[in-house]
C-alpha cells in the first residue's frame, strides 16, 4: 500500500498533486494545435444547434461539478442549463422534451441515483450522455453516449483530482457547443482553448509554489464551523471547498452564495469564525465580493480569500490571502479549489483523522 502511495503520507494527498496530469490527460488529444476535437457527445452538429435545454444530474461532489458547469455552458454556449441532484430529479416528476440534452455525471459510474435518473432521462426520450472516470461502469450502459475524464484511479473517499478533471472536460463541452453555436468570436474560442491547454502547468505551478495553508491550518483547525462564500464560478468552488473540510474533518460547514449571506449565515458569525472567500477575478462580481468580505469582517469574523496573482487590492481587506495562477474566469475553479482542498487536507490532519477513509461515508454509493 506504501508504494502505491508513491511516497505521498495519503492516497487524498498524492490524488491532489496529480491534478497536473489528470487534467492534462483528460483534455489530451482533445486540444489538438489549438484546435478543439471533442467526440463522444454522440449527436450531430446540427442537434447542438438546435438544442433548447441542457440538464445535467450528478451527486456529490460531481454535483458540484455540474453548477460550474452551468456558467461557462450558458456564458459561452447560450443554452439554458439546469443542473440538479439527482435523488431529487427523479423524483419531482420532471419535464423533459426531445430537444433537451441530459449529461449525468459520476465519478464512479456506479451511483444509483445518477443512473436511475439518467435511465429515466432516456425513456422520457431526451438524448443522454456520461461524464465518467470508469471504462465499463454501470451508468455508461445505460446513456446513448459517454465522454470519459481521464483522472486515474482515485482512492481516497473525498474526490479531489476527479472533480477537477470533470471541470475540464465540461469547459471542453461548453466550447464545443459554442463552437458549433457560433455564440463566441474565433479569437475568443481560440484564447479559452488555449488557456485550458494551460491549466494544467498553472496547477503544477500552483503545488510547486508556497502558500500560508499550514499556517492557516494551524490558527484554525480547532475551530468549530467554518463558512464558505463564493458569487458566480466561485460559488461551485465554495461548496466544494466546505463540502471537502465536512467530509475528512467533521467541522461543520455552510457554503453560501456570498449575495445570500445576509439573509441568514451573517447571524452565525463571531470572531471565532473563519469565512473562506473565494474573491479571484470576474469584472462582474469581484466589487461584490470584496463589499461581502467587509461585511464578514464587520463582524470581526476571518477571512481567508483565494485571490489571483498579482491582486494586491485584496490585501486590504481580508486577513490571509492564498494565490492562485492567474487564468480566464471560468477556467479559475480549477485553480482556486486546490488550495480549499489542501485547507481541508491540513485541518483534517492536525485533527488526527484518517483522510482516505473518513467515518459514515463510501467512496461509491450503489444505493438510493
Ligand atoms: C460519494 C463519494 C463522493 C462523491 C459522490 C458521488 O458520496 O464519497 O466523493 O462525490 O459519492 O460519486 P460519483 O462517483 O457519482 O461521482
Amino acid at each position: 500500500e506504501c508504494a502505491e502511495k508513491a511516497g505521498f503520507e495519503t492516497f487524498m494527498l498524492k490524488e491532489i498533486f496529480e491534478q497536473p496530469e489528470a487534467v492534462a490527460e483528460t483534455i489530451g488529444d482533445r486540444v489538438r494545435h489549438g484546435r478543439l476535437v471533442l467526440d463522444g457527445i454522440g449527436v450531430d452538429d446540427a442537434v447542438l444547434r438546435d438544442l433548447r435545454r441542457i440538464v445535467i444530474l450528478s451527486a456529490g461532489t460531481s454535483y458540484h461539478a455540474a453548477v460550474a458547469g452551468r456558467y461557462a455552458i450558458e456564458e459561452w454556449a447560450r443554452v439554458p442549463v439546469e443542473h440538479d441532484i439527482a435523488s431529487e430529479w427523479i423524483y419531482r416528476n420532471p419535464v423533459l422534451d426531445a430537444a433537451t440534452l441530459v449529461v449525468g455525471i459520476s465519478q464512479s459510474g456506479e451511483t444509483r441515483d445518477t443512473i436511475e435518473a439518467m435511465k429515466l432521462a432516456r425513456e422520457m426520450g431526451a438524448h443522454t450522455v456520461a461524464i465518467t472516470n470508469m471504462m465499463g461502469s454501470q451508468i455508461t450502459r445505460e446513456v446513448d453516449s459517454v465522454l470519459y475524464t481521464r483522472a486515474g484511479l482515485e482512492v481516497s473517499v473525498a474526490a479531489s483530482k476527479t472533480f477537477t478533471a470533470q471541470l475540464s472536460l465540461l469547459f471542453l463541452v461548453a466550447l464545443k457547443l459554442a463552437q458549433v453555436r457560433e455564440t463566441l468570436p474565433q479569437e475568443e474560442l481560440r484564447f479559452i482553448l488555449d488557456e485550458v491547454y494551460q491549466l494544467p502547468h498553472k496547477l503544477q505551478t500552483f503545488l510547486d509554489g508556497n502558500h500560508p495553508i499550514d499556517e492557516i491550518a494551524q490558527r484554525h483547525f480547532e475551530k468549530p464551523f467554518f463558512l464558505y462564500l463564493g458569487r458566480n464560478i466561485g460559488l461551485p468552488v465554495a461548496l466544494e471547498g466546505a463540502l471537502k473540510l465536512k467530509e475528512i474533518s467533521y467541522i461543520p460547514t455552510e457554503a453560501y452564495s456570498a449575495g445570500e449571506m445576509k439573509h441568514g449565515p451573517i447571524a452565525l458569525l463571531d470572531e471565532n469564525t473563519p469565512v473562506v472567500v473565494v474573491a479571484t477575478d470576474h469584472k462582474r462580481v469581484y466589487d461584490k465580493i470584496v463589499s461581502n468580505i467587509q461585511e464578514v469582517r464587520a463582524r470581526g469574523a476571518h477571512v481567508i480569500a483565494i485571490a489571483t496573482d498579482g491582486n494586491e487590492d485584496i490585501q486590504h481587506h481580508a486577513d490571509d490571502v492564498i494565490y492562485i495562477p492567474r487564468s480566464p474566469a471560468f477556467l479559475q475553479a480549477v485553480l482556486a479549489v486546490v488550495p480549499l482542498q489542501l485547507l481541508a487536507y491540513r485541518i483534517a490532519r492536525l485533527r488526527g483523522l484518517n483522510v482516505d477513509q473518513p467515518r459514515n461515508l463510501a467512496k461509491t454509493v450503489t444505493v438510493e
